[in-house]
């Protein structure tokens, strides 16, 4: 029996290692066991070519002995897919249902909004009033009504935006979430940043770094971080998300601090606006071209996002100070001086230029 020994003894091996590297790696404890299965399979096969051969099966034996081997690697299969849990199109369906759910919102809100909202808010702080003297006279809580159309929080909904968003990928929470560890721990990141650094630094790009968490310039310059939010995410849910990780405040988690990245400034300069129609309304996906006018100078392009805003980051050195640079959308055309300190290494070198078609 020494021969069937040896695939045991080598299975079991395989299997202690897997779960201990695996464990060691942060994967999740249904991974770990998925990697077990595969070992266990593995060592059924090596089991099999070792053990001594079966008498050999003739005729009717030989079919039945087929269907028989045929249902049981059937089953086998079958119980695995149903035991361990399978990857869900529903769930990420879900996901990009709730983005789209809150941009159709924002696109089929009525024009004057802003006094719309500003009459919601009125009202409901009278609602509450009323509310809070009916609670008075009858000596119970009521709850407090949204004043906003949407049932969430900004806290809450910044947190939804988090998951949809999958930034816990990389990230972990009060140690929680984030499967591998390729990201800081953010658990006390509104004792670390402000809201409005959170913001930059989750909309800054590659060729617009903002900072880097300390101890991370590693993967900092590998680009780790995915530069895709600055197009994907809407000022809305930029400002629940910051909001809601402002409200992580755990001193025993170690949040790194940031590193600022002052010497960029000193390479290029932002031209930045929006593209309006003549109805004032947002023109995405419009290019728009700044070049500064000299021989040999490139144009930088950019195009609009959904809310018609661009940003185009040009090369310019510090010897460029003083040039005129050739802003143009559609057959709009601007020009501007770019003017800087050349001494300054810490302000941004930028400029606006909004546009109406
Ligand atoms: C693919 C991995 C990945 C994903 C996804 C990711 N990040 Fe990061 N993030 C990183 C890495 C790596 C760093 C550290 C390097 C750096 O600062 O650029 C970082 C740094 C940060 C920092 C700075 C933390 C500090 O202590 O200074 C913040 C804030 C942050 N990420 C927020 C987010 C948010 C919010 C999301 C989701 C919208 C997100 N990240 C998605 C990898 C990721």
């Amino acid at each position: 029996m020494p021969k069937l020994m040896w695939p045991v003894v080598i299975g079991v091996v395989c299997a202690v290692v897997t779960w201990v590297v695996s464990g060691m790696l942060h994967f999740p404890r249904v991974f770990q066991w998925m990697f077990m299965c595969y070992v266990a399979l593995g060592t059924g096969v090596f089991l099999l070519l070792a053990a001594p051969n079966l008498p050999s099966f003739r005729g009717g034996k030989a079919i039945v002995g087929l269907v028989v081997f045929y249902l049981v690697t059937s089953g086998v299969f079958l119980a695995g897919g149903a035991i361990l849990p399978q990857y869900d199109p529903t769930v990420e369906q879900e996901k990009i249902n709730k983005i789209l759910k809150h941009r159709r919102a924002q696109f089929e809100r009525p024009h004057n909004t802003e006094e719309l909202r500003k009459k919601a808010e009125v009202l409901s702080a009278k609602a509450n009033d009323l509310m809070g003297r009916v609670a008075k006279l009858q000596g119970a809580v009521v709850p407090v009504v949204a004043s906003s159309t949407l049932t969430l929080s900004p806290v809450q909904r910044g947190e939804e935006v988090y998951q949809l968003y999958e930034c816990y990928n990389c990230h972990k929470i009060g140690g929680k979430g984030g499967t591998k560890k390729r990201g800081p721990e953010l658990g006390n990141l509104g004792n670390i940043l402000t809201q409005n650094q959170i913001i930059t630094k989750v909309t800054s790009t590659k060729r617009d770094p903002y900072f880097y968490a300390e101890g991370f310039e590693k993967e900092h310059k590998k680009g780790l971080m995915p530069d895709k939010y600055r197009e994907l995410m809407t000022d809305e849910e930029l400002e629940t998300l910051a909001a809601y990780l402002m409200t992580l405040k755990n001193p025993a988690f170690k949040t790194p601090k940031p590193i600022f990245l002052k010497d960029e400034v000193q390479h290029g300069f932002m031209v930045y606006g929006y593209v309006r129609d003549a109805n004032g309304q947002p023109v995405p996906n419009m290019k728009v071209a700044a070049r500064p006018a000299k021989d040999g100078s490139h144009a930088t392009l950019a195009t609009t996002n959904q809310a018609g805003y661009y940003e185009a980051f040009m090369h310019l050195h510090n010897a460029d100070d003083e040039t005129t640079i050739v802003v143009s959308a559609g057959d709009k055309m601007k020009e501007f001086t770019a003017t800087f300190d050349p001494s300054d290494k810490t302000t941004k070198r930028q400029a606006a230029m909004d546009f109406t078609l």
